[in-house]
């Protein structure tokens, strides 16, 4: 052997051997999985979303990466891997339901290299095998396969790579915007008395009447009110309205607020006939604070704190209990184990509910209203009892309670909706209809007959997410408002996904009928897990500001024990409310859309406009202004930043500019009246 060859052999040798060192299978449970960003839940190492075993059409798997859409892993390969290898597929801790749809993605250096298509609760695992070579950077992606992001719990089982050298890291995904420290924007009210909230209200003949007059202002304070109708009576100390109609009819009211600074007065229309909710429905919800562990005494506590905190003096009224009041099928938790429903059955309570109608009855003292949940299905969606078969009991027994409002959720109806005999899904609203149109109707349309023969008022809130294009037959089945997407979480993402996407229902929106992009997460939320809201304060002044634009139903959903200074003041500025509230019902629309800025503009009863300027973009944007024709303004505008409360100078339409800066994710929210 010359020595050129024996060098030769011991280099190829000592490469061969370390190749063989350090080839190595790395799985992605081992990877800081943390580092994912996903619409719903935490990310999970060798469990699925929901905590539980991985497992797919009855497979199980004991590693892997549990997540939901929609879901980005980003991994930097550091030059080594050869291959990516998983068994993808929707967990099977979501039921077989019908709503769960999702599509895995593996995108190496921005090109999908391996797509599994649409899958289903209940469909086999896929195998997903990807080759590596040279890429730098790998994003496993699950998509919601454009249906919303409801159950769509999915396992990235047995994920492992084959690496060569180095080994994959995850990195955090996006670029973050630099910090902004909470900053308030909205001065505090006047001591002297004013009275806020909406100027309209609807009660049906025969129904209690509730109102409660909001008003700021120094206490005590004293209500009055002229031309009150017949058969109702003001309280002068709480400023609470109740009695009952008899008659329909319009009545124009003075209403009067009176303290040691002064008096106020303001007119107010009731309106006694088949609608209800003329304004959109404000409150608070238990479940993105709370989810399953909500109690009587959280709910009752919450309804102390939305007095407390002053925020029923701008017009909030509803306390509503979501999904965990009624025994729950195969409950760990001992308080809400137990029967569902008695040998009659009326549904049975338990330990954290006991006393419906001692609760509601308590809200109701504070000059609150109280709203409940419950699904068409045999089970919501947390697997508690639902309405299934039951519905005519159901809707007697709120109204005997004395809720006010129920929010019904599609959750298990999935799984029986086509056992419904088809003679009576026909809606009849559209000539023949959709089989699976009329599917989604009916147990909406049953219980909204229901709702509608009680004697008194509850508001019918739609949860499906948006199915059967809702918001063309909401009103039909007597709702007063239904969700157009799925969940909302505090993301940016999912936040603004929602809610820059509801052109497509805003002409349905009505005095009494409401599209829904879902809850607040403002303030502390978390469902079960408290957390200070991850959006940033500009995010949260889009959130408000386009919600109220868009008229939609107001929930708070965070703890209202807890509020901080900048989230009370975010939900209290009475001139940002009054759009959300306003009379005429129009849900703003963008209408113009640059890329990254969209102006929204709103139709005001007093013939004003309102106008969000967002700016979707990380960077704050300078804008002048003078597209005003566009908005169908002319002449002279008065213009009124509504979150400072301060009037800028009158514009020109014809030759003038409104300058503005509008912060990255961030709004400028104004209100121009024309000039006389
Ligand atoms: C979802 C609904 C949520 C919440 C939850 C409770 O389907 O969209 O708002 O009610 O169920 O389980």
């Amino acid at each position: 052997m010359n020595s050129r060859f024996a060098l030769a052999l011991v280099l190829s040798l000592s490469i061969f051997t370390t190749r063989i060192a350090a080839a190595e299978t790395v799985w992605l449970d081992d990877l800081k999985l943390a580092s994912a960003t996903q619409g719903w839940g935490e990310p999970q190492k060798n469990k699925s979303v929901g905590g539980g075993t991985l497992t797919i059409a009855g497979k199980q798997f004991t590693r892997g990466f549990g997540t939901h859409s929609e879901s980005t892993l980003r991994l930097n390969l550091n030059g080594g891997a050869q291959e990516f290898s998983a068994s993808v597929g929707v967990d099977d801790e979501v039921n077989k339901n019908p709503a769960s749809s999702v599509k895995f993605i593996v995108l190496a250096d921005g090109n999908a290299l391996w797509r599994s298509g649409v899958m289903h609760a209940g469909n086999p695992a896929k195998d997903c095998k990807a080759t590596l070579t040279g890429v730098k950077s790998l994003v496993l992606e699950v998509s919601d396969a454009g249906d919303g992001i409801n159950y769509d719990h999915a396992d990235w089982a047995d994920a492992k790579f084959e690496t060569d050298a180095g080994r994959p890291v995850t990195v955090t995904p996006e670029p973050q915007l630099a910090p902004v420290a909470p900053y308030i924007l909205t001065p505090p009210a006047p001591a002297t008395p004013r009275i806020n909230g909406a100027n309209v209200f609807g009660v049906r003949p025969g129904s209690p009447f509730l109102f409660t007059i909001s008003a700021t202002g120094e206490r005590p304070m004293k209500f009055s009110a002229k031309n009150l109708p017949g058969g109702l009576k003001l309280d002068s100390k709480t400023g609470r309205i109740t009695g009952a109609l008899k008659t329909k009819g319009e009545f124009t009211v003075s209403l009067y607020a009176k303290n040691s600074l002064g008096t106020t007065d303001k007119k107010f229309r009731i309106v006694c006939g088949d609608q209800i909710a003329l304004t959109p429905p404000m409150g608070w919800n238990s479940w993105n604070c709370f989810a399953n562990s909500v109690s009587e005494d959280r709910v009752k506590r919450a309804a102390d704190a939305l007095v407390k905190s002053g925020l029923i003096n701008h017009g909030w009224t509803y306390i509503n209990v979501d999904a965990g009041w009624p025994n729950r099928r195969d409950s760990k938790d001992p308080a809400s184990r137990g029967e569902f429903r008695d040998a009659k059955g009326n549904i049975v309570l338990n330990s954290k509910f006991p006393d419906m109608k001692g609760m509601a009855d308590y809200i109701h003292s504070l000059g609150l209203k109280a709203g409940l949940y419950s699904s068409p299905g045999p089970w919501t969606c947390e697997d508690y009892t639902g309405s299934w078969k039951h519905e005519q009991q159901d809707a007697q027994t709120y109204a005997k309670w004395g809720f006010d409002y129920l929010k019904y959720d599609w959750c298990s109806y999935g799984n029986v909706a086509s056992g419904v005999a088809s003679n009576l899904m026909t809606v009849g609203s559209s000539g023949a209809p959709w089989k699976k149109d009329d599917e989604a109707i009916y147990p909406y349309r049953l219980m909204g007959n229901l709702l509608r023969d009680q004697n008194r008022d509850i508001v019918f809130s739609l949860c499906q997410y948006g199915m059967a294009d809702v918001w063309k037959w909401g009103g039909l089945v007597h709702g007063n408002c239904w969700r157009t997407t799925g969940d909302i979480i505090d993301t940016w993402k999912s936040m603004s996904d929602i809610g820059f996407n509801q052109d497509k229902a805003a002409s349905y929106s009505k005095p009494g009928n409401w599209n829904d992009p879902d809850m607040l997460v403002v303030g502390e939320v978390g469902w079960g897990k408290m957390h200070p809201s991850r959006l940033t304060p500009d995010e949260q002044y889009t959130h408000i500001s386009l919600w109220c634009l868009l008229s939609a139903p107001l929930l708070i959903g965070c703890d209202m024990e807890k509020f901080d200074d900048f989230t009370l003041n975010l939900l209290s500025n009475d001139e940002v409310l009054a759009l959300d509230q306003d009379a005429l019902g129009k849900e703003a629309t963008c209408v113009i859309n640059n890329g990254n800025v969209r102006i929204y503009e709103k139709e005001l009863e007093d013939g004003g406009r309102a106008l969000g300027f967002f700016n979707l973009g990380m960077e704050p944007v300078k804008l002048e202004f003078n597209e005003f024709a566009k908005l169908g303004l002319a002449g002279k505008q008065h213009v009124r930043d509504l979150w400072r409360q301060t009037n800028l100078a009158d514009v020109d339409t014809a030759n003038g500019v409104l300058p503005l800066t509008v912060p990255g994710h961030g709004v400028v929210l104004y209100k121009l009246t024309m000039a006389k």
